[in-house]
């Protein structure tokens, strides 16, 4: 590996962001930053997550888990692969900011993360995921949701905002830019992701403690 690549470079999201990540998630329940990946990082990741869903590799995402676990696109249409480490550089680049994350919030916020899980996830144009919260109820493993976006050029009127619904406050939309980042607690906040008009690219991530 080489210096420039190391993720305590000037490219890889610095102590600033995650300071400003750790206190936005103190006050409120959430944060959106932008910049938080390198654009050759993101333009890689998005290339990869194109080519998977023009190969027709990715599989559409399931509802809720265990007995309850289904198929159900109206509800929630995205397509998914899960990332494993040694898929590719960018891949392995992209795990390595996230462990940085981890434990800046570990530090911050004493949330005992332990682990992070994370899929690609292509909405096609019109797919949407309603309203929901990212815990499951039989498994409160799951505590910081973090999304990352993919996509190059987005506008406003392109749609696909996610929307979330934090209680007792008025509704915040995170327009899918590519390189920013959406993190929020995944107990408690409601959120959906409004359909767009165009291919919305992400990669969908959570930080898990022991269940
Ligand atoms: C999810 C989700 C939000 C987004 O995958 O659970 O809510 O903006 N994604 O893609
Ligand atoms: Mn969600």
């Amino acid at each position: 590996m080489t210096r420039s690549h190391s993720p305590a470079c000037f490219d890889a999201p610095g102590d600033e962001q995650h300071q400003r990540i750790v206190d936005a998630i103190h006050d409120h329940g959430w944060s959106e930053q932008d910049n938080f990946i390198p654009p050759s990082l993101t333009l890689a990741l998005a290339l990869e997550c194109a080519a998977l869903a023009t190969a027709g590799t990715l599989t559409l995402a399931h509802v809720s888990q265990g007995a309850a676990r289904s198929l159900q696109p109206d509800v929630r249409g995205d397509q998914i692969q899960w990332l494993e480490a040694g898929q590719s550089e960018a891949r392995d680049r992209y795990l390595a900011i996230m462990e940085m994350l981890r434990i800046a919030l570990n530090r911050g916020l004493f949330l005992g993360l332990e682990e992070y899980e994370s899929h690609f996830a292509y909405y096609a144009p019109g797919a949407s995921y309603l309203q929901h919260r990212d815990q499951f109820r039989d498994d409160d493993s799951r505590t910081v949701s973090v999304i990352v976006y993919l996509n190059a050029d987005w506008l406003p009127e392109d749609g696909g905002a996610l929307r979330l619904h934090p209680e007792g406050l008025s509704t915040q939309d995170i327009s899918p830019v590519g390189s920013r980042i959406a993190v929020f607690l995944s107990a408690d906040m409601v959120h959906e992701v409004l359909p767009a008009t165009r291919d919305r690219m992400s990669l969908a991530g959570w930080f898990r403690r022991r269940p």
